[in-house]
């Protein structure tokens, strides 16, 4: 037996009892006479002590030896200590060693196993296996599993069955560009993973599955960001029998569950936003509506002067920022040469200073008066002591600059409370988003996402003006999950594919086998997927889901630990049938 307890386990209560345990060493104290040692598992950390007139001798000659990381078993006493520890609940004992085996010893570990180490980003991914025995890591995956069983159990007895869908498989069009694994058995032909399940969920739902989830894998060649990884996890969910309202409302009971039961928040409104409304408000598709910054559009207020830059702009849009007026020249200097950086792209910025006695000062006072400036104020919700911001230029650029600046403001005043939650709907995505590469349009969502029957006529005349059955959730200006009612008759399925430039025999290639099964008798049906990785991060209080994962890849792509994607030899390459010509 490696182990009677754990090395979070033993407390004053215990005093006196024989135990044995198992850990790493944490750190050794050696004061001649006396040892300390700090033995550490995924449950705590228990100080030893060896004692030259209480402990063998040569039990305390191996303890010299002990280096940080080894491996150990010790067998001793708990005994109360003399000055204790209130930061750690083993803090009032140590056990008196009798005992001591070294079950493996370890090299200098390349950072300190300690919560706040001095290991680099870089370097502890390399070890991850050492990370991950710090306690903010280890805490993360300790995290994760408690929202994954959450959710697990949830579902479960709502109903949902989890089963599992194949990884290789044929390309799903998500938007993404597929990882592809060539067939050794079938020359020339490759398997695609997933990007999502979303056509075995589909499927389910005609073989009468009727409610279905899976924590599932998604692979996805994209480039990278804090809150994506090529591989992610999703939980995926569908329903047969459902409108709109039964997804929203079921998921909705989710996140709600999951807030109260992790975060201890109750939610009693579960607001909703149209897709326009969520772009002219805060000129993005997953707004943070945990503080206000508003748009204010000023297009006729601002375009009956002598302004040309206004006057040749699509939108002329700004925010009012809290306490902003007191800015010096020089901040806000700084600020208008945030907006031009090349990530966010303005050409330039205008602003208002709202004073505190009800006067305005402008950078464009030549073109606006007093009253002008008073109007600004009230569009954007201005107060004195404010100040307005305002871009304008082509609508959907002018959006999202604002949109970055709203954002990048917040954070600097502070009104991205991490311990705050305001999830939101964000609903009547449209159906078709246009491609300027391609020149052509495509599924905003998927092209499984069923129109709204009411805009169907327009799918001729003003493709980009249909509506989609489909929502977003979002929680605190991250996209959290996103899903749609389906498409369950081949004809819609088959007008969608034409209208997304498929020929009917490339819609059949691809998709014939979905375009069969709608002609089997297949149920009304929807779902959603919410983004796990991105979940628990914002449950704990984070934007980079890289730490709520195990394993995660690099910026690059790349897995430094094992140091993947690798060379493969030339054998395997002739085997899959692939000639490398480099
Ligand atoms: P969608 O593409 O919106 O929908 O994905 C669902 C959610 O998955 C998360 N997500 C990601 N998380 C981490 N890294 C990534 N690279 C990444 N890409 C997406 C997001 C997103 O909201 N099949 C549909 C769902 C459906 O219609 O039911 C789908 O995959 O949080």
């Amino acid at each position: 037996m490696y182990r009677s307890h754990s090395c979070g386990d033993l407390r004053l209560a215990d005093v006196n009892k024989e135990i044995t345990l198992s850990g790493w060493v944490q750190k050794t104290r050696d004061k001649g006479f006396m040892i300390w040692v700090d033995l550490r598992d995924r449950y705590g950390i228990t100080q030893l002590i060896f004692d030259e007139d209480r402990t063998p001798k040569e039990v305390v000659e191996t303890a010299k030896t002990l280096g940080r990381e080894f491996v150990i078993q010790i067998k001793g006493t708990v005994i109360e200590r003399e000055s204790k520890n209130p930061n750690i609940p083993t803090g009032d004992i140590e056990i008196l060693v009798s005992e001591l085996t070294i079950l493996n010893e370890a090299i200098v570990p390349p950072f300190t196993i300690e919560d706040n180490t001095d290991g680099g980003e870089d370097i502890r991914m390399k070890y991850r296996y050492l990370d991950i025995r710090r306690n903010p890591v280890k805490n993360s995956l300790l995290f994760r599993h408690q929202v994954a069983m959450l959710v697990r159990n949830y579902l479960s007895t709502e109903g949902f069955v989890e089963v599992e869908t194949p990884y290789l498989i044929k390309s799903t069009p998500e938007g993404a560009r597929d990882f592809v694994v060539p067939s050794r058995m079938n020359e020339g032909q490759f398997y695609a993973l997933p990007q999502s399940p979303q056509t075995f969920k589909q499927l389910l739902m005609v073989g009468g599955m009727d409610k279905y989830f899976q924590i599932v894998k998604c692979f996805r060649d994209e480039d990278l960001r804090a809150d994506r990884q090529p591989e992610f996890t999703q939980i995926d969910c569908e329903m047969a029998f459902v409108e709109q309202e039964d997804i929203l409302g079921i998921f909705e009971n989710l996140t709600r569950h999951l807030l109260k039961e992790i975060k201890g928040v109750s939610i009693a409104d579960f607001p909703r936003m149209t897709y326009d409304e969520a772009m002219r408000t805060y000129g993005n598709d997953k707004p943070d509506i945990r503080f206000g910054m508003k748009f204010g559009e000023l297009n006729t207020l601002a375009q009956h002067k002598d302004f040309k830059v206004f006057n040749d702009a699509e939108l002329v849009v700004g925010i009012a920022v809290p306490g902003g007026a007191s800015y010096t020249r020089k901040e806000i200097d700084k600020l208008i040469d945030w907006v031009k950086r090349p990530q966010v792209g303005a050409l330039g910025m205008v602003y208002a200073k709202c004073n505190e006695d009800g006067t305005y000062k402008s950078s464009v006072d030549k073109f606006y008066d007093q009253d002008d400036l008073a109007k600004w104020a009230s569009t954007t919700g201005a107060k004195p002591g404010d100040l307005i911001c305002v871009l304008s230029g082509q609508t959907n650029k002018v959006r999202a600059q604002l949109s970055a600046l709203r954002m990048e403001l917040a954070e600097r005043l502070g009104l991205r409370n991490p311990e705050e939650f305001a999830p939101l709907w964000v609903v009547d995505f449209p159906l078709l988003e246009w491609d300027e590469d391609t020149e052509r349009y495509h599924a905003m969502h998927h092209p499984f996402t069923s129109p709204k029957p009411e805009d169907i006529p327009l799918l001729d005349s003003k493709p980009g003006d249909v509506r989609a059955n489909a929502y977003d959730l979002v929680l605190n200006g991250n996209e959290i999950g996103g899903g749609s009612i389906r498409i369950h008759d081949s004809e819609t399925q088959a007008l969608m594919f034409d209208h997304l430039g498929f020929t009917p025999e490339e819609a059949k290639e691809q998709f014939g086998f979905l375009m069969d099964a709608f002609q089997y008798g297949a149920p009304p049906h929807g779902g959603i997927a919410f983004g796990f990785d991105r979940l628990v991060a914002i449950l704990g209080g984070q934007e980079t889901i890289r730490d709520f994962i195990a394993f995660p890849k690099n910026n690059s792509g790349r897995d430094v630990m094992i140091d993947s994607p690798a060379n493969i030899d030339t054998e395997q390459l002739k085997e899959l049938h692939i000639k490398l010509d480099l």
